[in-house]
């Protein structure tokens, strides 16, 4: 299971997810990467994730901004928070979340429908989750629609590509069940960057509003389309569920039932639903990080090679910003580095930044 992988990078991994913005495009960080077209139940699988209701909601483009969502599992309290990368220690209820997202949107995208790629951090800590990050992206929309730029799906199109692109990513392809599958924007988004599906997961949502008469068994068993890591399915709360205030706790039990009880579904009841999906990413992404770390560490050495000539050049003390910078980042990298050795030492000294 998810604990006995005891890998503990993924924390640092996080640290460095955090700096993206100084470190660039020069690591190509591991991450698993949620795509899908608006309404496709993006929302709901993170939520669903991690167990509580805590995203902006609304048709439309809500989603301006990257989310990175990084989940950390509070073994020893009860106690469950978010924290933000932009402010610091302060400690934000679900419900505050959900307006701290939408400010911090508005902040730097912009009060009109515009699109920013600089990420949102949100630090989930809760007894619930299983540790996991996740890089929630705005959805593919067709139409402009209010005051959005009118390239605004060429835009959103080519942020997702953006970070896809990146070989060390895992792609969550969310596609509603009741649509045809062969239409699915974040799986034909996906095919264009991993074309033998060797790092996409598939996420076939709205089971329960397929068509009387259909189901899609043969994609949930992977004879329909192949990727090598598979679909999973998953039944999230519906809109109405939503308007009635039903808790996602509730949903997660009826979604077991649901599955458990269906006369084809039972059949694939082991591997499916978001308790499953979330084991099954805890899993890929630990995996991942093992064995991308050659690449990525090769990566970190040029990184910590060129700031230290530039630190060289500023001489001591450091008089600016950039030098700060390239400190810090020397600092974390070389963390980075020796966790990894010890990990493989089976000692965890440094694990704590
Ligand atoms: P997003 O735009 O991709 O983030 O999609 P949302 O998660 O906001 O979902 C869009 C709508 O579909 C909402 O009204 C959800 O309640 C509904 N929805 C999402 N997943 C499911 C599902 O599995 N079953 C049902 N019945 N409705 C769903
Ligand atoms: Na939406
Ligand atoms: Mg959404």
């Amino acid at each position: 299971d998810y604990e006995s992988v005891g890998f503990s990078l993924l924390p640092i991994i996080n640290k460095l997810q955090e700096n993206a913005a100084l470190i660039g495009s020069e690591i190509t960080l591991p991450q698993i990467i949620v795509v899908g077209s608006q309404s496709s139940g993006k929302s709901s699988v993170l939520e669903s994730l991690v167990g509580r209701d805590f995203l902006p909601r609304g048709s439309g483009l809500v989603t301006r901004r990257p989310l990175v969502l990084q989940l950390y599992q509070n073994e020893d309290s009860n106690e469950e928070w978010g924290e933000f990368g932009h402010t610091g220690d302060r400690k934000f209820s679900y419900f505050e979340i959900k307006e701290e997202i939408e400010k911090e949107t508005e902040r730097i995208a912009g009060a009109k429908k515009d699109i920013s790629p600089e990420p949102i951090i949100l630090k989930i800590h809760s007894p619930n989750v299983i540790p996991l990050t996740l890089v929630d992206l705005p959805g593919l929309t067709r139409v402009a629609v209010d005051d959005q730029p009118i390239d605004i799906e060429e835009k959103v199109r080519s942020m997702i590509l953006s970070y896809i692109n990146n070989p060390n990513s895992i792609i969550l392809a969310i596609t509603p069940a009741n649509q045809d599958i062969v239409t699915s924007d974040a799986l034909k988004l996906a095919q264009q960057v991993d074309p033998l599906g060797k790092r996409t997961v598939g996420v076939l949502t709205k089971l329960d509003l397929m068509d009387k008469g259909t189901d899609a068994l043969d994609i949930l068993l992977g004879n329909e389309i192949p990727l090598s890591m598979g679909f999973v399915g998953v039944v999230n709360r519906s809109q109405q569920d939503i308007n009635y205030g039903k808790p996602i706790s509730d949903s997660l039990k009826d979604e077991v039932k649901w599955f458990q009880n269906h006369p084809v579904y039972s059949r694939v009841f082991n591997q499916s639903g978001s308790k499953y999906l979330a084991q099954k990413c805890n899993k890929i992404l630990t995996k991942h990080i093992r064995d991308t770390f050659p690449t990525v560490k090769n990566q970190i050495k040029i990184l910590i090679k060129k700031y230290e000539e530039e630190l060289e050049k500023y001489g001591d003390p450091v008089p600016n910003r950039s030098g700060e910078k390239a400190r810090l980042l020397i600092d974390i990298l070389t963390k980075y580095s020796n966790q990894y050795r010890s990990d493989l030492e089976g000692t965890n000294e440094d694990l704590v930044l």
